[in-house]
């Protein structure tokens, strides 16, 4: 299979080869995500638009609070791989505590400093309308990125790992994890999903539940809680001490006479929020999934604390959203692989999807190749 990074590079030749030679690839702009050209990589779409801007512009990038190691390294990567680019970078976060208004003037910054892109990773995805259609007048392409905008049409673009896929990954995995224990179902689980502010939250958790739903049917998997909805699992602001909280309490509460098997977790930074939970109260390690492969994690996963992780991989991203800088700045329209899944309610954001990976004990040494920096903190942990 190929590494993102080869995905990701291989756009760029293309879209390149594409502004080189002219070429529009009409008609083909709603190629579902993953479909290949002969050259095997994603197609482009529709016929450059008009414009574009000079190289050296103001490119503004807006992240939300550091909720996980992944949004702490974008600032850096962003700031890094703009510059190499030739552009001027902004690069704003949200204040923590204070984050939807704090990203609002920020968005609003942007655009005084005359931003050409403003690439928005939402604090609050449905509370960025005002501001984004400000950009839009004055003449701005935006790109959300990681995190879908919402209720507006003011985005242009969305930039994203499959998040459905991120799910469906979790909940494969989950099984997997169950399985390989060795204990006999049915196996007691619990349900986690991240920040209901945040429309990754329910995207992964359906991927996920997509899974686990019909083992839930059939009694593989017994819930013991009961809550088995994105409401009652939701942890809000994606907080480490809301769900050590969470799990504590359905510990105490559901677990007295049972074991907990496994947990659905939805990212890395509560996976261990929930094992801290478990082992506080004795209860041994459940299976517990995560994703975002921060460094962390990654020890865990290597000492059999975590079972799982998902690496999506914050430098292709970035590279994918500096290639779509780039052909925008040419004044082409920018690359896009789904035009289908990602309905903001207001608009189908034409959207870039790249695949996460699923990443356990059996592949950690294998799967950043995408990813010096993670692969030199598994090189230098393994044991
Ligand atoms: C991101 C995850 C991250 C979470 C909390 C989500 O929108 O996609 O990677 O773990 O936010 O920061």
């Amino acid at each position: 299979m190929k590494s993102n990074k080869f995905i990701a590079t291989g756009v760029l030749l293309t879209a390149a080869a594409l502004v080189l030679s002219g070429c529009q690839s009409g008609g083909r702009g709603a190629a579902p995500a993953e479909t290949s050209t002969d050259a095997g990589t994603t197609e482009t779409t529709e016929a450059p638009a008009a414009g574009g801007f000079e190289k050296g512009s103001v490119i503004g990038v807006a992240l939300p609070d550091k909720t996980s190691e992944n949004w702490v390294r974008a600032g850096a990567i962003f700031e890094e791989g703009l510059t190499e680019a030739g552009y001027k970078p902004s690069v704003q976060y949200a204040s923590e505590g204070d984050a939807v208004a704090s990203q609002q003037q920020q968005i609003e910054a942007l655009i005084t400093e005359g931003a050409k892109v403003i690439i928005v990773g939402a604090a609050d995805g449905s509370q960025l309308g005002a501001p984004l259609e400000k950009a839009k007048a004055a003449g701005a392409t935006v790109i959300a990125y990681d995190r879908l905008i919402l209720n507006t049409d003011a985005v242009d673009y969305y930039v994203a790992f499959d998040n459905f896929k991120v799910g469906e990954l979790q909940g494969q995995a989950l099984l997997e994890g169950l399985e390989a224990s060795g204990k006999p179902s049915p196996w007691n689980i619990e349900l986690f999903s991240g920040s209901p502010d945040d429309n990754n939250a329910g995207v992964f958790f359906n991927g996920a539940m997509s899974v686990l739903q019909p083992k839930i049917d059939d009694g593989t998997l017994v819930v013991p809680s009961g809550q088995v909805d994105v409401a009652q699992t939701a942890i809000q602001d994606w907080t480490a001490e809301n769900a050590q909280k969470r799990a504590e309490t359905l510990l105490t509460g559901f677990y007295t006479d049972k074991d907990l098997n496994g947990v659905l977790s939805p990212n890395d930074n509560l996976a261990r929020a929930i094992i801290t939970a478990a082992e506080g109260a004795g209860k041994g390690i459940p299976v517990v999934t995560g994703q975002d492969s921060e460094e962390e994690s990654l020890k865990w996963i290597i000492d059999g604390k975590q079972y799982q992780t998902i690496n999506k991989s914050t430098p292709v991203l970035i590279d994918q959203v500096i290639t779509m800088v780039d052909e925008l700045q040419a004044g082409s329209e920018a690359t896009v692989n789904d035009t289908e899944q990602y309905d903001n309610g207001v608009k189908v954001v034409p959207a870039y999807l790249i695949a996460p990976i699923s990443v356990t004990q059996a592949n950690i040494e294998t799967a950043y190749a995408d990813d010096p920096k993670l692969q030199e903190v598994i090189d230098g942990y393994k044991k």
